[in-house]
């Protein structure tokens, strides 16, 4: 299979969960200087040749910059500029490109990161220049990556390559990786299927190989999953706090809302929903068209809902207040994007292993909020 599984952890960054993916032997991509004292919490040592640590990002701010120069953590660079600050900074550090080769595609438009409407990445017509720029400062290019969105299309996948080649053929020199990025999809709705990793495999490894004949050199063949490795393997619970009739339908509210789970806001993701009673039976009997709804002062604080924000009426038993909600398949992009919105605070985590339950992440209180705002401090005084 892969030679390198770089965890996207921006998925769901939780130390604990760094540490178990690290015990498995997966190494990590961080977007963030905080993401990388994360990876380094969860014991991932950086200056290495096995590069546990990689920092892919669109910027790289000063602290960061000089945070990965002191570590030796190489960086992915998303523009030219990004190449001509590290360059700048530390002559000789080893870099990847990331190419944006002219299209994306994504299970929604904000998750597509090609293209000629995508910030992301390198313009393939840009390439050269930043190659000329790894050379002008002596970077050590390790190898080309290409991410081009979140939710694979294999109707993609052979352009991909092709373009992937096509950037290795202009590079033109000794490579020591390729990286397919990340983006493979998960099944959120039953009875989807979940992806052949085999046959996206067998693809790209045949792209390695054709790479390795145009260099003449040895390549490792990366891939950088986020939600594959963690989607679905977290649940959102919540208990119902008040059942509604509106109109000739039900709202079903809940004590969880967007700031726990931004899926449905943002894209109109689906997740599965179902409904248990405090001693952990299903709740059963008629169906009745249901909306699943959160405490935030937000019209659009409503789990069930198709991209645009228009409300989705599911099939489902009717529950009664004080009964548990479960929300699946969110431990990718589920707390990891949540917020402090109408100042709650952030939920707690629980991992579930092997029979085991353990808080991951404590609930945060109002307190922990509020202490950031005391004692204002003076920058200028008043005239
Ligand atoms: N590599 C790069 C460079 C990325 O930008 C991303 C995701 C990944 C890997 C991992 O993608 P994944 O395998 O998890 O699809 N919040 C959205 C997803 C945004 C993805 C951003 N970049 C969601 O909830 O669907």
């Amino acid at each position: 299979m892969f030679d390198c599984v770089r965890y996207a952890q921006k998925a769901n960054s939780n130390t604990h969960i760094l540490r178990l993916l690290r015990s498995m032997g997966v190494v990590t991509d961080a977007v963030s200087l905080g993401e990388i004292e994360r990876a380094l919490r969860a014991g991932y040592v950086p200056g290495t040749s096995a590069h546990e640590i990689v920092f892919t990002a669109d910027i790289i701010d000063k602290t960061t910059l000089a945070r990965v120069l002191e570590l030796g953590i190489p960086v992915n660079c998303g523009s030219p500029d990004m190449v001509r600050q590290v360059g700048r900074a530390g002559r000789g550090h080893p870099v990847w490109l990331r190419i944006n080769p002219g299209f994306g595609h994504g299970h929604n438009r904000k998750t597509n990161t090609g293209g000629p409407s995508s910030k992301h990445g390198i313009w393939h017509e840009e390439f050269e220049d930043s190659l000329g720029l790894v050379d002008e400062y002596g970077l050590s290019l390790i190898g080309l990556h290409m991410h081009i969105g979140s939710g694979v299309d294999y109707d993609h996948l052979h352009r991909v390559c092709e373009s992937m080649l096509d950037a290795v053929r202009r590079a033109n020199r000794p490579l020591q990786a390729i990286s397919a990025g990340g983006g493979l999809s998960v099944p959120y709705r039953s009875g989807e299927p979940e992806i052949d990793i085999a046959a996206y495999h067998a693809a790209w490894n045949t792209t390695r190989l054709e790479a390795e004949r145009i260099t003449g050199s040895r390549m490792r063949l990366e891939l950088e999953p986020g939600r594959y490795l963690v989607g679905n393997a977290g649940l959102l619970v919540a208990e119902i706090r008040a059942v509604k009739k509106v109109a000739d339908k039900h709202f079903v509210l809940v004590d969880a809302g967007f700031n726990d789970l931004a899926r449905p806001i943002i894209y109109g993701s689906h997740h599965e929903i179902c409904f248990v009673t405090q001693a952990g039976s299903p709740v059963t009997g008629p169906t009745f068209p249901i909306a699943v709804a959160g405490p935030l002062c937000e019209a659009g604080d409503v789990f069930t809902q198709h991209d645009g924000g228009f409300v989705e009426f599911r099939d489902l038993p009717l529950p009664e207040v004080g009964d548990i909600a479960i929300l699946r398949d969110t431990g990718a992009y589920g707390a990891s994007m949540s917020s402090n919105y109408n100042t709650r605070p952030l939920a707690p985590e629980v991992m579930f292993d092997a029979g085991a339950l353990t808080v991951i992440r404590k609930r945060q209180s109002v307190e922990q909020l509020l202490d950031l705002e005391a004692d204002g401090m003076v920058l200028s005084a008043a005239r």
